[in-house]
């Protein structure tokens, strides 16, 4: 089990490098932690740190969102906290996500857990206290 510890906000480039160090290789990514955890946080700070520059929010009207890193290669971002059935998982080409070998950051996998290929890596989001937060991986 590997840990990162945030400490506050202004920790979260910092954080956001070590996990990209430490989960080498681990392109599909499952965030799993209660609202307000800091999923779509650090998320964010993920993509910045890939070189992201199109603002990161949560996929809000869509279950996907779709960025360009600094290569221009994409990457996708999701929340499947509104889906009521798989089946809206499934049809947006949620495996052609997966397989597409780009990096697939989610959030609410909970929501998907039938569907989440074997590899996936599971995060846990821990908050501590109000301004810090723990990744457990
Ligand atoms: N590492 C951190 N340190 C301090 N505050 C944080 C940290 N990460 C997130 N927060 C704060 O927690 C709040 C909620 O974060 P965020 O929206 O990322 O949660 P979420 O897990 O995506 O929630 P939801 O389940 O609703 O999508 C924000 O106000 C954010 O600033
Ligand atoms: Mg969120």
């Amino acid at each position: 089990m590997k840990e990162i510890i945030v400490n506050g906000t202004g920790d979260l480039d910092r954080a956001a490098r070590v996990f990209l160090e430490k989960s080498a290789g681990s392109r599909i990514v499952a965030f799993y932690g209660q609202m307000g955890a800091g999923k779509t946080t650090f998320i964010t700070a993920l993509c910045r740190a890939m070189g992201v520059k199109d603002v990161v929010t949560s996929p809000t009207f869509t279950i996907v969102n779709e960025y360009r890193d600094g290569k221009g290669d994409p990457v996708y971002h999701f929340d499947f906290y509104r889906i009521n059935r798989l089946s809206e998982a499934m049809d947006i080409g949620l495996f052609e996500y997966f397989d597409s070998g780009f990096p697939c950051f989610m959030e609410w996998p909970e929501m998907i857990q039938e569907l989440l290929p074997e590899e996936t890596l599971k995060v846990q989001i821990l908050t501590d206290d109000e301004n810090t937060r723990r990744l457990l991986f």
